[in-house]
């Protein structure tokens, strides 16, 4: 068997034609996943904001639609630009993340902060799923020198990073205001788990925007 390094090198100085064509199809491949997740999560995103509570969450759900959908004629443009005809490929995990982000929302009470709560978790999913697609899909476009491909799927990918930092900011600001009401109604009373959140401590890399 082959060192991994040694694959590199020949593919990189052109003596590998087998792995060219083999990344080539599994970038194509991606690439139509991804064109199925933004569509459908287009449309969670329209459920997502009518099932919200707050006016922030509500805002920041429909901004990211409107994102959602320029990333989607993005998506169209690398289509046109590889020469590829524009075809969605079907994705499990897709549905079993919008199927969670429905059932948060009958599981939870209209017009709570839980239902809100559940709502950002829900989203969250979503989007680190998508920053992983577009993650790895402009790693192989930089390998493939898919270079205008490679400069939409970084903008994506911006974004999508942008909205989920949105998302875990908003959803400190929703434990932070509950612990000073809290705080407010039973002075000294400080739950452990309801302490102000700052910055990072809440970092999507704990697992979330509630640490959870
Ligand atoms: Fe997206």
């Amino acid at each position: 068997m082959a060192s991994l390094a040694d694959r590199i090198g020949s593919f990189f100085s052109g003596n590998d034609s087998s792995a060219d064509e083999g990344l080539r199809d599994l970038f194509i491949s991606e690439l139509k996943r991804v064109y199925h997740v933004e569509k459908r999560a287009v449309n969670a995103l329209v459920d997502q904001a009518d099932a919200s509570t707050t006016n922030e969450v509500q805002a920041a759900f429909l901004q990211h639609e409107d994102e959602s959908r320029i990333q989607v004629e993005r998506l169209e443009e690398i289509f046109r630009i590889i020469g590829i005809q524009t075809e969605e490929h079907a994705s499990g995990a897709i549905d079993g993340l919008i199927s969670d982000a429905k059932a948060v929302i009958s599981e939870t009470e209209a017009g709570s902060l839980t239902r809100d709560a559940a709502l950002i978790i829900a989203a969250q999913k979503i989007e680190h799923y998508e920053i992983a697609i577009y993650g790895s899909l402009l790693t192989l476009a930089n390998v493939l020198d898919f270079t205008q491909s490679a400069e939409l799927l970084a903008q994506t990918l911006e974004e999508e990073k942008a909205t989920d930092h949105k998302l875990t900011v908003l959803a400190q600001s929703f434990v932070n205001s509950r612990a000073k009401e809290e705080e407010d109604q039973h002075p000294g009373s400080h739950h452990a788990s309801r302490q102000p959140l700052h910055g990072s401590d809440a970092d999507v890399t704990l697992g979330g925007p509630l640490g959870i």
